[in-house]
C-alpha cells in the first residue's frame, strides 16, 4: 500500500498504459482520478466495481483552463490532489515519416504532449501546497531518448522536451516537498501499439528486438511498478530524473 492515503490523478487514464497505472495506483492504495478525451466512465466505473474510489472527467488536457476547473472538482471530490500521472500523450495517429508529417501534426504532438504535461502540472500544484506534498511523474519514452523506429520527429522533440520540463519544474518546486520525474518507456505492446508495431517494416521490427539486452518484449506491469516507484515515498529523494524503463535498449552514459 505505497500509495495509502494518496490523491492520484492520471492523466490519459482510460488509455492502455494509463489505465494499468490508473488500477495499480488504486491498488496501491491511492483514491485515484482519471482525465481523459474518452473512456473516462467507463475506466472510472471499472475502478468503483473493483471497490475502489475513484471519479473522473472528460477533458482535453490541451485547455488549460478545462484542467483547471476538472483537477479543482476532483480535488473537492476525492481531497487534495498530492500525486500527478501524466500519461496523456502519445503520437496520436500522425505519421512517422517526414515527409507525411502536417503541420497539424506537429502541432498535435507537441501540445497534447508538452503543453498538456504543463497545464495539468500548474494545476495540482495549489493542492500539493495544500497537501504539503506531492510527486509528479511526466511521460518521455525512449523516443525522446534515442533515434527509435517506432515513432517520428515530431515524437522525439516532445519527449525530449518534456525532460526539460521536468528538470526545471523540479528545481522550481523542490523546496516545498514536491518532486518531479520523468518515466522513458521503450515498447509497451498495448493493444494500440501492437497494431502499429505489427503494421513496421520487417527491419524496423527486428531493429527493436535486436536491441533490447533482456532479449524480450516486457509486460505492462513493468511500466506500471516503476512508475508507482517514482510516485511513492519509496523514491522521496528523487528528484529531476528520467527513468528509463525498456530492457536495456537504449542504456544512458
Ligand atoms: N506504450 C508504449 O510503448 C509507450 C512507450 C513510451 C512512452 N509511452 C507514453 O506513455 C503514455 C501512454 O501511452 P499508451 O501507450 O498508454 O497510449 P494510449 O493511446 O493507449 O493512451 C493515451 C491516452 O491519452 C489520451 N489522450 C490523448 N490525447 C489526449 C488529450 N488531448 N487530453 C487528454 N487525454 C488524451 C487517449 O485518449 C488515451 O486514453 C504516452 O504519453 C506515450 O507517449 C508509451
Amino acid at each position: 500500500m505505497k500509495l495509502a492515503g494518496r490523491v492520484a490523478v492520471v492523466t490519459g487514464g482510460a488509455g492502455g498504459l494509463g489505465g494499468a497505472i490508473a488500477l495499480g495506483a488504486a491498488e496501491a492504495g491511492a483514491h485515484v482520478a482519471i482525465l481523459d478525451v474518452k473512456g473516462v466512465d467507463e475506466a472510472v466505473a471499472h475502478l468503483r466495481s473493483l471497490g475502489f474510489k475513484a471519479a473522473g472527467r472528460v477533458v482535453d488536457v490541451r485547455d488549460g483552463q478545462a484542467v483547471k476547473v476538472a483537477i479543482e472538482a476532483l480535488s473537492a471530490e476525492l481531497g487534495p490532489i498530492d500525486t500527478l500521472i501524466a500519461a496523456a500523450g502519445g503520437s496520436l495517429g500522425t505519421p512517422r515519416d517526414l515527409d507525411d508529417i502536417s503541420e497539424d501534426d506537429l502541432d498535435l504532438v507537441l501540445d497534447v504532449n508538452i503543453k498538456g504535461t504543463f497545464h495539468c502540472a500548474r494545476a495540482v500544484l495549489p493542492f500539493m501546497r495544500q497537501a504539503g506534498r506531492g510527486a509528479i511523474v511526466t511521460f518521455s519514452s525512449i523516443g525522446g531518448r534515442s533515434a527509435s523506429p517506432v515513432t517520428g520527429v515530431p515524437y522525439a522533440a516532445a519527449k525530449a522536451g518534456l525532460l526539460g520540463l521536468t528538470r526545471r519544474l523540479a528545481k522550481e518546486v523542490g523546496g516545498e516537498n514536491i518532486r518531479v520525474n520523468a518515466i522513458a518507456p521503450g515498447l509497451f505492446l498495448t493493444d494500440r501499439l501492437q497494431g502499429m508495431f505489427d503494421a513496421l517494416p520487417e527491419a524496423d521490427r527486428r531493429e527493436v528486438l535486436d536491441s533490447i539486452p533482456l532479449g524480450r518484449m516486457p509486460n505492462i506491469q513493468e511500466c506500471v511498478d516503476p512508475v508507482l516507484f517514482l510516485a511513492s515515498d519509496e523514491s522521496s529523494y528523487i528528484t529531476g530524473v528520467v527513468l528509463d524503463v525498456n530492457g536495456g535498449r537504449f542504456m544512458a552514459g
